[in-house]
């Protein structure tokens, strides 16, 4: 059963981000109360995952979209019909309008739900780990500046700027839907201090286009990223909250630790 209190409200210039964390009291909860919002595909696909970690994570995220959007919407979460893009971006099957956007990552999933005025969303995670090639893959999937960057990081900041540059190009990527036929090293984010920007190398329409962007390290060592396009402007008060949801329960409040911002 949906309580649609227990979900914050979003005005017209609000974008929430919503976060799920897989522990044994919350998957409990799920599984008890929420399998039946998912439709018949996707009990499939639930029943189907070889990795127990996998099955987990797919569910939560799965209740963690349902429920959220059933409150938004006022409707029953069984009810929420997604369908998918040309290039598999998921949408609401009856309301394509409503902007939202899911991502996943070791034992953590998130949802950015945005209010009337948004128009693109995307969000990505990612946890962040230890890796030998991070120069390796650099230079496979980022522009020459973005690479030349991450090539005069010491090894310690390597790490870091690998997922911040990796969770920024997919949360871009997801917001504008096209997936991976976007060329990766077609655009540039620009990071100083604590500002974020992105820059098309050939494309001035896409130049034109404001996109603003946070990006936040969540829990011990997720890196967060979400992109946003709006009708409003970068100036006109948008918000962005966060907030932990648990099945069951109230969501409650959850501060990011911003990293940076276009804001
Ligand atoms: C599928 C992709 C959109 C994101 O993949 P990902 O980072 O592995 O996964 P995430 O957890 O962030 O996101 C998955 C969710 O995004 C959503 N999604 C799927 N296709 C999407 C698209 N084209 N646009 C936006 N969102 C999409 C779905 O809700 C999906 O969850 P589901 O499969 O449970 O329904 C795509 O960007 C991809 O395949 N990336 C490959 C990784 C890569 O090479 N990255 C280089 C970065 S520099």
């Amino acid at each position: 059963m949906l309580n649609k209190h227990y979900f914050p409200p979003i005005s017209d210039r609000q974008i929430n981000i919503l976060l799920i964390k897989d522990t044994p009291d919350i998957y409990h909860m799920a599984v008890s109360r929420c399998v039946e919002a998912l439709s018949a595909n996707e009990k499939e696909k639930y029943a189907r995952f070889h990795f127990d970690k996998d099955r987990r994570l797919f569910l939560l995220s799965r209740v963690l979209l349902k429920y959220s959007l059933a409150a938004y919407l006022d409707r029953d979460p069984g009810d929420i019909a997604l369908a998918v893009g040309t290039h598999g971006k998921p949408r609401l099957a009856d309301k394509a309008d409503v902007a939202f956007n899911l991502t996943h990552s070791h034992g953590v999933a998130a949802l950015a739900l945005g209010g009337a005025d948004s128009v693109d969303i995307g969000i990505d995670i990612e946890w962040s780990e230890p890796h030998n090639d991070f120069l390796d893959m650099g230079f496979k999937y980022f522009s020459q500046d973005e690479y030349r960057l991450l090539k005069k990081c010491s090894p310690d900041q390597q790490q870091a700027l690998f997922y911040r540059l990796w969770t920024l190009k997919e949360a871009y990527i997801k917001a504008i839907g096209k997936g991976l036929s976007i060329d990766l090293k077609s655009f540039a984010f620009q990071l100083s201090d604590d500002r974020i920007s992105v820059n098309h190398l050939k494309n001035d329409v896409e130049n034109k286009k404001v996109w603003q962007f946070l990006q936040a390290r969540v829990y011990t060592r997720h890196m967060l990223a979400l992109a946003i396009r709006t009708h409003a402007g970068p100036k006109d008060g948008y918000g962005i909250r966060a907030f932990e949801y648990s099945p069951g329960r109230p969501c409650k409040p959850f501060m990011l630790k911003a990293v940076a911002s276009s804001r």
